[in-house]
């Protein structure tokens, strides 16, 4: 499939990295796609993932980034000025949000790019009906753009796990675990949780 849901939202996650911010953190990194957009943005990073495979995939890419083969579940953190989770919190519990929550600096950003099911009419309305033509329309012009340079991106696919948490869910439990976060929907069964410490 042509189109990644996940990396259509960079620039979205970017734009909420705080003014100031030195040092990231960069959790389910996986080949690094977005961890090497925050480095490149001039921060400090780290990128965790327990994939060997995926780790020695993000390391050849390029240096000037640490990357950590470790489960952030029982990795010791530093202390961040953002932390980003693109499609893997739902490979942990959720509640390792008070872990990341616990690494963040004053003032410091956490955001989650998460995936979650639909369960109110609105969630329906957006990822039932919106999503199909769009996604369709993304995928034809990546599909052609992809053609123009030749095929399509070879660095190596992270591991993927499907979920069942639902947006009902996320909302109740951000609302408890991290009080003053905002989480909302977007398009392609993701949403976007951001705290503040
Ligand atoms: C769907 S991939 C997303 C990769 C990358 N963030 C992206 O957007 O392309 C989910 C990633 O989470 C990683 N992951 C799974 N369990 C993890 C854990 N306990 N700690 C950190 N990362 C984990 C997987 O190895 C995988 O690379």
């Amino acid at each position: 499939m042509p189109f990644d849901h996940n990396h259509a939202y960079h620039r979205l996650l970017l734009r909420h990295v705080p003014a100031g911010a030195r040092n990231a953190l960069d959790v389910g990194c996986g080949a690094g796609r977005f961890t090497r957009k925050l480095a490149a943005a001039g921060l400090s990073v780290e990128g965790i993932d327990p994939s060997a495979e995926i780790i020695a995939a993000a390391r050849a890419l390029g240096p000037g980034i640490t990357y950590r083969n470790e489960d952030v579940t029982t990795a010791e953190l530093g202390r961040y000025d953002f932390i980003s989770c693109l499609a893997s919190l739902h490979h942990v519990p959720f509640e390792t949000v008070t872990k990341l929550r616990a690494a963040l600096n004053p003032g410091g950003v956490l955001a989650v790019l998460g995936l979650a099911k639909p369960r109110s009419a609105a969630d329906w309305a957006m990822w039932g009906l919106l999503a199909p033509p769009v996604n369709l329309a993304a995928r034809l012009v990546v599909a052609a753009g992809e053609h123009l340079n030749g095929g399509p991106d070879p660095v190596a696919k992270a591991p993927v796990r499907d979920w069942d948490t639902t947006m009902t869910q996320v909302r109740r439990d951000s609302a408890r675990l991290l009080p003053g976060s905002s989480v909302r929907p977007l398009l392609f069964f993701r949403y976007l949780l951001l705290y503040r410490a």
